[in-house]
């Protein structure tokens, strides 16, 4: 390089802020060396946590391209996985997220975050199919319209770590019909079913008509499936009711509730299942039981019956910083 142009690349170095003098060296870097020499490029990352990150996952990457030597050919269809991932489907639903599922992460991240607290309710996958929409309704009346699936009633009482009841909190719930779909699968923003909004009386109790969800797969058209498929596995999710529930002066709870009996109980796709959060429905035989429930048809129907026990914030936020400590700590070795 002539002395020239080495001046000119000094000047521009200059012009972007670049001190060429404090940079690591990066040269010749062999298979053993170069985790050490990309960890000092970025040591100068004034984000100490963010340092602290990128630390971790280039290690944990570097070790797993080392691990399992991966022909250039596997990396380009890893690459093209991840291109198709954030394409494919991007505006009717989020592929990554899926993704995440299949790969266990959206369970160990919700359970990483969401230290339960002694008593209190266990937390389950939010899901994708959340939506804002949704309908109120009173105690006692249906969130699914008739011949959305087989009858099911839903009661119980959500309380406090202590048992004292907690009124006027809200549950979000959410299910398939009878054919395993929710409704923004029909049609994104289209017609609210299976959906609902409402709130505990002033004994803590809640109930509700609903129908008995199945279990379904998740899509199976995108990256998810087909990582699924390749992986040997099933798409599918056990049946489960959706819950978010919230309410003033507690932690808010994204939670749901699983069907003893299913078959897949123990082989979800995104491994949301917790023992503590599965309901053995039972059958009322009772006509009259149908009817004054509000069933437009006097027949048998299912009932699960859940107390849900909401940990406070103070409590919850005692538990995420015992948490948050054992975290640092770990950060700290990481980094000494
Ligand atoms: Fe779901």
């Amino acid at each position: 390089m002539s002395e020239a142009s080495i001046r000119k690349a000094n000047q521009l170095a200059h012009k972007h802020g670049i001190d060429l003098s404090k940079l690591p060296k990066s040269l010749d870097l062999t298979v053993d060396n170069i985790t050490e020499v990309v960890h000092a490029a970025n040591a100068n990352c004034q984000d100490e946590r963010l340092r602290f990150i990128f630390k971790s996952l280039v290690n944990h990457l570097h070790n797993f391209a080392r691990e399992t030597s991966m022909t250039t050919e596997e990396w380009v269809s890893a690459i093209d996985f991840l291109n198709n991932t954030t394409r494919k489907g991007a505006d009717i639903r989020e592929e990554s997220i899926l993704v995440l599922g299949v790969l266990g992460l959206l369970t160990l991240d919700e359970t990483l975050n969401n230290p339960t607290v002694p008593g209190a309710t266990e937390g389950s996958l939010l899901g994708p199919f959340f939506a804002t929409n949704t309908i109120e309704f009173q105690n006692g009346e249906s969130i699914a319209s008739e011949g959305k699936g087989e009858y099911l009633w839903v009661e119980g009482k959500v309380l406090d770590t202590k048992g004292n009841p907690i009124p006027n909190c809200a549950i979000d719930t959410w299910e398939t019909d009878g054919d395993g779909l929710y409704d923004v699968q029909y049609d994104a923003g289209g017609t609210t079913d299976c959906r609902g909004r409402l709130h505990t009386a002033e004994d803590g109790s809640y109930c509700y008509r609903a129908v008995v969800p199945v279990s379904y797969p998740i899509p199976g058209d995108g990256t998810a499936g087909q990582l699924a498929k390749a992986l040997g596995r099933h798409l599918f999710r056990p049946a489960h009711l959706h819950m978010v529930l919230e309410a003033e002066g507690f932690e808010k709870l994204v939670t749901a509730l699983y069907f003893k009996g299913d078959p897949y109980l123990t082989s979800d796709v995104t491994f949301g299942v917790k023992s503590s959060l599965v309901v053995e429905a039972t059958i009322e035989m009772d006509p009259e039981v149908a009817r004054k429930r509000g069933f437009r048809e006097a027949k048998e129907h299912e009932v699960v019956r859940y107390d849900f026990v909401l940990a406070t914030a103070e409590e919850a936020k005692e538990a995420k910083e015992a948490k948050r400590r054992a975290g640092l700590k770990a950060q700290a070795n990481f980094a000494a």
